[in-house]
């Protein structure tokens, strides 16, 4: 895991990719290179550090309470996201941590969903091959967000992966580090 010491005035973020095969990866691979190029973010690959998917609760729920951006980054697998971060919620998101009682350790940090799919972006709304909008689908997080107490932020996707070529790719890596790398929300909102 690459864990820089954050910049002045930036935000303390934490980035957590889940894709089983990052080696084999075109979209996930290369977002997640542009963050670690620009040394900015603690980067944590799922899959890498838990082969096993034996996760270490006492670690990530530090890892979380020492962050104040949190940042899911992974291929949409089946309207969701791959299983080991399924599994990390389940697991992380205690009872007492991160909801009920003295459940409050998530309270006012961000959560910021990162996805790629397939499926283009216009087939992803009514009447689409996929019918439902990613914010829709993505519902499931949104709800932790707001039990947790967490700010969601919009939702960052990279559609239509085949259509992408090398150039946008590109610029979604820029794009997507520069937004991770923003202002918090609140400021931002507040102009
Ligand atoms: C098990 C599995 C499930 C998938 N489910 C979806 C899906 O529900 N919607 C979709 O648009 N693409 C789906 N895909 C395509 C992946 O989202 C796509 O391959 C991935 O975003 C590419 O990212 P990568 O280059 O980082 O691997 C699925 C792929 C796999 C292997």
């Amino acid at each position: 895991m690459s864990n820089p010491s954050t910049p002045s005035g930036s935000v303390a973020t934490l980035v957590i990719v889940a894709h089983p095969d990052l080696e084999s990866s075109r979209i996930n691979k290369r977002l997640a290179a542009e963050l670690e190029r620009r040394g900015n973010v603690t980067i944590h690959r799922l899959y890498e550090t838990y082969p096993d998917e034996k996760i270490d609760v006492a670690r990530e729920q530090a890892l979380l309470t020492s962050h104040d951006r949190i940042v899911f980054q992974f291929p949409l697998f089946w309207y969701s996201s791959p299983s080991l971060l399924k599994k990390w919620m389940d697991d992380v998101l205690e009872l007492g941590f991160a909801h009920g009682r003295g459940g409050d350790k998530l309270n006012g940090k961000e959560l910021l969903i990162a996805t790629s799919s397939g499926g283009a972006e216009n087939m992803y709304q009514a009447g689409g091959f996929h019918n439902y909008s990613y914010s829709e689908l993505l519902r499931p997080f949104q709800q932790t967000a707001n039990l947790a107490g967490m700010i969601y932020l919009s939702p960052f996707v990279v559609g239509g992966i085949r259509e992408v070529t090398d150039e946008q790719l590109e610029k979604y890596a820029a794009d997507y580090a520069d937004y991770v790398e923003g202002q918090p929300a609140l400021s931002r909102t507040r102009g």
